[in-house]
């Protein structure tokens, strides 16, 4: 038996997460015992993968494991797509006993949740991300979602996964690009909650991003352990969750101005950023702290700037999120590392003056 770390989200419905190396057949072990009918979701890069995952799943006999198919990244997360997974679990007869299984990126562990959310008003979950940054966020905490013509995640609802499994394993094959940009949100954990994972960073960058070292799993696994503990108190986002907004105020209107060409990761690397800045110019973080954001973000070689004169832009899709939402702009700063905290509605001289330290050329 491999070595497998159990991370566990409490409150209702609790679940575990597992991770290790080669563990794909816990997916079956995760699936409740009523399931007759397995619906499992994937982009079209993991077919093999996921045809290797139906023969796990079949293995015990007696249970119908359906594939589908799905377009790859942000085109999966369309309203067409999820209405696609409905016709086949329509035509299975897939009853609230039955069970849909994510398996693939953050894009298709959104969807496959959505479609679990929505079928008969909800059935069983079963995670099993694939990137790096399924794995640290995406899959872990029951957010769901689809985008529209309109923006991105608009539709969507809160549905806990039964289990989280992630094989490290599967990581081998992702891009060593989208393994770093996943990996920003492991150094957000670093900088908000765990600095052990800076120092592991700083320590041997390389190995830090290198998916099958140990630094890498011992940082994935302190990632998903705050995130756990986090949206174990805060299932809804009514409080601490909003910390995990640290650089992502920023990173998203970055990521809409680039129209989504930028990764996520990357976007909210210079968020990070931006987020110490403004931080140390409100007083509050020390200037070695802020001048780390960006000593370990170049370490790994996530940017750490973005178009000068992007600003009017960018604060103007920041206020458009603000008012959607009913509230003041606001944005997760730092005391210190590991002490997040909330700044409401800064000055607008203070946020410029935050963005020229991240304005490059
Ligand atoms: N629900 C949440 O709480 C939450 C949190 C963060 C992000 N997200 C969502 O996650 C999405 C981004 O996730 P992502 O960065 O994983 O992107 P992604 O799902 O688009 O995957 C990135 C690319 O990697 C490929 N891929 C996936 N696994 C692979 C593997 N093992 N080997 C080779 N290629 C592989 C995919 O096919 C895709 O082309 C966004 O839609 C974002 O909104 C959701």
């Amino acid at each position: 038996m491999n070595d497998v770390t159990t991370i566990t989200v409490t409150g209702e419905p609790g679940y575990d997460i597992t991770v290790g190396t080669g563990i794909l057949h816990l997916v079956g072990e995760a699936l409740p015992a009523t399931a007759r009918k397995v619906l499992v979701v994937h982009p079209p890069t993991l077919g093999a993968r996921a045809a290797e995952l139906r023969e796990i799943l079949m293995a015990d006999g007696g249970r119908e494991v359906l594939l589908a198919e799905i377009p790859d990244a942000e085109q999966g997360k369309r309203v067409e797509v999820a209405a696609f997974c409905w016709q086949i679990m329509g035509q299975a007869d897939f009853t609230r006993t039955d069970v849909v299984v994510g398996f693939g990126g953050g894009a298709v562990t959104d969807l496959a949740g959505f479609v679990a959310a929505t079928w008969l008003r909800g059935v069983a979950l079963v995670q099993v991300p694939t990137t790096v940054l399924g794995m640290v966020d995406a899959a872990v905490g029951g957010k769901t979602g689809i985008n529209t013509a309109e923006g991105k995640n608009l539709v969507g609802a809160f549905w806990a996964p039964r289990a989280v499994v992630c094989d490290l394993n599967l990581l081998e094959s992702l891009p060593r690009n989208e393994a770093v940009a996943g990996f920003a949100e492991v150094v957000k954990a670093g900088f908000i909650w765990h600095p052990q994972i800076l120092d592991a960073i700083e320590a041997d960058p390389a190995a830090a991003t290198d998916v099958t070292s140990p630094v890498f799993r011992e940082c994935v696994e302190l990632a998903i352990g705050m995130k756990a503990r986090v949206v174990s108190e805060d299932f809804h986002e009514a409080g601490l969750r909003e910390v995990l907004n640290y650089g992502h105020t920023l990173g998203h209107a970055i990521e809409h101005a680039e129209r989504y060409r930028w990764r996520h990761g990357a976007a909210i690397s210079v968020g990070m950023v931006f987020a110490a800045e403004l931080s140390r110019l409100a007083g509050r973080l020390p200037d070695a702290a802020a001048a780390r954001h960006r000593d370990i973000l170049n370490l790994l070689g996530l940017p750490t700037t973005y178009r000068a004169g992007a600003w009017p832009t960018l604060l103007a899709s920041m206020q458009r999120d603000k008012k959607s939402r009913a509230g003041l702009l606001r944005f997760i700063v730092l005391d210190d590392i590991a002490r997040p905290t909330v700044l409401q509605a800064p000055d607008d001289s203070l946020l410029f003056a935050a963005y020229q330290e991240v304005a490059g050329g």
